[in-house]
Order: C-alpha cells, then sequence, then structure tokens
C-alpha cells in the first residue's frame, strides 16, 4: 500500500524586498503629491485586478450564500467598494446570485507611520447583522494585533462562520500575524500610501499604492 501526500501550494502574490516601485512619470497621480511619493509601488490596474480574483475565490469558497460585509474603515473603505462591486458582478452572472448587505467599523491605532499601543474601535455597539457568514475587509494587516482584537470582536456577534479578506499583508518576521483568508499582496515592512491609506489623512486620494517620500513624511508629520 503507497501512502500519497498531497502538496498544497498556498499561492500568494509576494512584492520582493528590494522591489522599489515604478517611476512616478509613468503613471498620472494628483500634481499636488509630486515630491511627497518615491515611487508607484503598486499601480492601481494592478489592485483592481487582483480583487477581481479574491472575488472569485471567495465566492468560490463561501458558497453562493448571502454576505454580511464588515469593512474596517478608513483604510478599507476602496478595498471594500471594489471587492464588493466584483463579487455582486460576479455574482449577477451565476445560478444563485446572493445579497450582500454592509456594516462599517473603525480602528484608530496609527500616529505618524507608527502603531501605537493605543487600539481604538469606534463603530455602532449592534453588529447583530453579522450573525450569517461574515467577511471582515481590512486593507492592511501587519503586525495581526489589530487583527486578533477585531476577530475577538466579531465572535461576540455569534456569526455562522467568519472570513478575512486583507489586501496588503506585511512581511514582518517577529510578528505572529494570523494571515487573512485572502490577501491581495504580501509586502515588505515598509510605510505606503495610497487607495485610501493614509498618513496622517493625507494621500487617501491616490489612486495607486505608492512608497511615501521623506519630503511627504516631514510635510504632513504631526
Ligand atoms: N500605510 C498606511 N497605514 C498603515 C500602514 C501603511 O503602511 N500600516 C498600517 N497602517
Ligand atoms: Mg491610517
Amino acid at each position: 500500500m503507497s501512502l500519497c501526500f498531497l502538496a498544497v501550494t498556498v499561492f500568494t502574490l509576494q512584492i520582493a524586498d528590494d522591489w522599489p516601485g515604478y517611476k512616478l512619470e509613468l503613471f498620472t497621480y494628483p500634481e499636488h503629491y509630486r515630491e511627497d511619493v518615491e515611487s508607484v509601488y503598486i499601480p492601481h490596474g494592478v489592485i483592481m485586478n487582483r480583487i477581481e480574483c479574491l472575488a472569485r475565490d471567495i465566492l468560490e469558497d463561501m458558497g453562493h450564500e448571502n454576505l454580511m460585509v464588515l469593512c474596517v474603515l478608513k483604510g478599507g473603505y476602496k478595498f471594500c467598494a471594489d471587492l464588493v462591486d466584483y463579487i455582486k458582478a460576479q455574482s449577477r452572472s451565476s445560478v444563485r446570485p446572493i445579497t450582500t448587505r454592509m456594516e462599517f467599523i473603525r480602528l484608530r491605532s496609527y500616529l505618524n507611520d507608527r502603531s501605537t499601543e493605543d487600539l481604538q474601535i469606534i463603530g455602532p455597539e449592534d453588529l447583530s447583522m453579522l450573525k450569517g457568514k461574515a467577511l471582515t475587509l481590512k486593507a492592511i494587516v501587519d503586525t495581526g494585533k489589530t487583527m486578533k482584537m477585531l476577530l475577538q470582536h466579531v465572535q461576540n456577534f455569534q456569526p455562522k462562520r467568519v472570513k478575512v479578506a486583507g489586501l496588503l499583508v506585511k512581511r514582518i518576521p517577529s510578528s505572529a500575524t494570523i494571515l487573512p483568508d485572502y490577501v491581495g499582496f504580501v509586502i515588505p515592512n515598509r510605510f505606503v500610501v495610497g487607495y485610501a491609506l493614509d498618513y496622517n489623512e493625507y494621500f487617501r486620494d491616490l489612486n495607486h499604492i505608492c512608497l511615501i517620500s521623506e519630503t511627504g513624511k516631514l510635510k504632513y508629520k504631526l
């Protein structure tokens, strides 16, 4: 009798440590950020296509059942809007289209480009709509601390099943990161802005994900 070992490969889109990003001149971007960003780290079109793939994976996995989506603000608002749009579009062309309902929660823990110990959950007290199949959407996962606390919070509302999607996961060797179930990109531990990710509330209006420059950090420092 022979034993068969099944190797399971998890595909993630890894961005290498030495990836400098694309030169700014190759893309369009708001002129007022010209000195404030170093390079285009992930162009908007690439983000969108990756999110379309995540929508496909989520629909395949979660079965074509109605989804309760919990969006983590503020950084997750674009990711959430685009992912839900793709889920709806793909579901519409399936045999059993699903309904998606949304709720929003706000987390705050960053000052300048540093995470602080002071994590605040600001949001609706009643998340009982999560009782069905819940999908939690977060734009960025770095130390995993925030995600752990968020999941504990969500569990209080007894969802049938919880899955987490993160657009960006940072490679931080020292952290015991709980990986989201769906990951857009795994990136080095660098501070990025754009596509709703901010530095002290600036750069949310940038479509690409970019590397912030030293000039940008100084200009918008609190
Ligand atoms: N950019 C913006 N917000 C963040 C980041 C980042 O790289 N990491 C955690 N919050
Ligand atoms: Mg922020």
